[in-house]
């Protein structure tokens, strides 16, 4: 199961709306896609309820979720959204299941500063040090013509990591969060713009499917890892 985790200690980065989009993505792909959500907040799996019955389904990977049911599902994917308080420990244990991770960081001052820390832990933890996690990283609501959003891009060249994706400021995202829908189950003509922001993010999920198949993981990686606790 490929495992994608969504994390940036601040709120408000993009971590739900990464989340769900993707999760919606992969299910219009007609993928078998799990999310499990460690916020208390619990907006990935309110998005979740609100899906209507006519998309693909999703199901929840929760503590309280029906274990037959999911291994009868078979996922194929696990998004995982998490919160901003992550303790290392966690952190640590997250790592060492996925296989990316995603960092989405808002353009502003506040969110950049805490994300370079974030960056930081990161590339201190075995499993990115050692390349078999990798790190993508991801504009939020982004317009390239604002001067904070050139800071954000020198940022992120400065932290020689691949940035997958600028996605735009768009009233899209709320919609599909409101909805239970996502970009990729909306009418194309809508949603044109926002696709294309997102074909960087979806070739270099691509790139790491092919890699990961190459990595010899050290236990049964194609397990599907424990329900973890949320943040309280
Ligand atoms: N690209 C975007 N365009 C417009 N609104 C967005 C975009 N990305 C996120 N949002 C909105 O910003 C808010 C915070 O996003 P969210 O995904 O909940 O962040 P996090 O999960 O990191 O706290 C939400 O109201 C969401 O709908
Ligand atoms: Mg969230």
């Amino acid at each position: 199961m490929f495992t994608i985790m969504v994390a940036n200690p601040k709120g408000g980065a993009g971590k739900s709306t990464l989340t769900t989009n993707i999760a919606g993505m992969l299910a219009a792909l007609k993928q078998r896609v799990v999310i499990m959500d460690l916020d208390n907040q619990q907006s990935a799996t309110n998005w979740l309820a609100r899906r209507p019955e006519a998309l693909a389904k999703i199901l929840p990977w929760a503590e309280d979720s029906d274990m037959v049911e999911l291994r009868a599902f078979a996922p194929q994917w696990m998004v995982i959204d998490t919160h901003a308080r992550l303790r290392r420990a966690d952190r640590t244990y997250l790592l060492s299941r996925a296989n990316v991770v995603l960092v989405p960081v808002n353009p502003s001052v506040f969110d950049i500063e805490a994300t370079a820390k974030f960056l930081l832990k990161l590339h201190q933890d075995p499993n990115v040090q050692s390349g078999r996690v990798a790190i993508g990283l991801v504009g939020s609501r982004t317009d390239s013509r604002t001067r904070i959003a050139q800071e954000l891009s020198s940022f992120f060249a400065r932290s020689g990591l691949p940035v997958v994706a600028y996605i735009p400021d768009s009233v899209l995202y709320p919609q599909c969060a409101r909805d239970g829908t996502s970009i990729y189950e909306l009418p194309r003509t809508r949603t044109e713009h926002q696709l294309d922001a997102w074909q960087p993010l979806v070739a270099w999920l691509k790139s790491q499917i092919a890699r990961a198949r190459e990595i010899k993981y050290p236990h049964s990686q194609s397990s599907v890892p424990a329900p973890a606790r949320a943040a309280h």
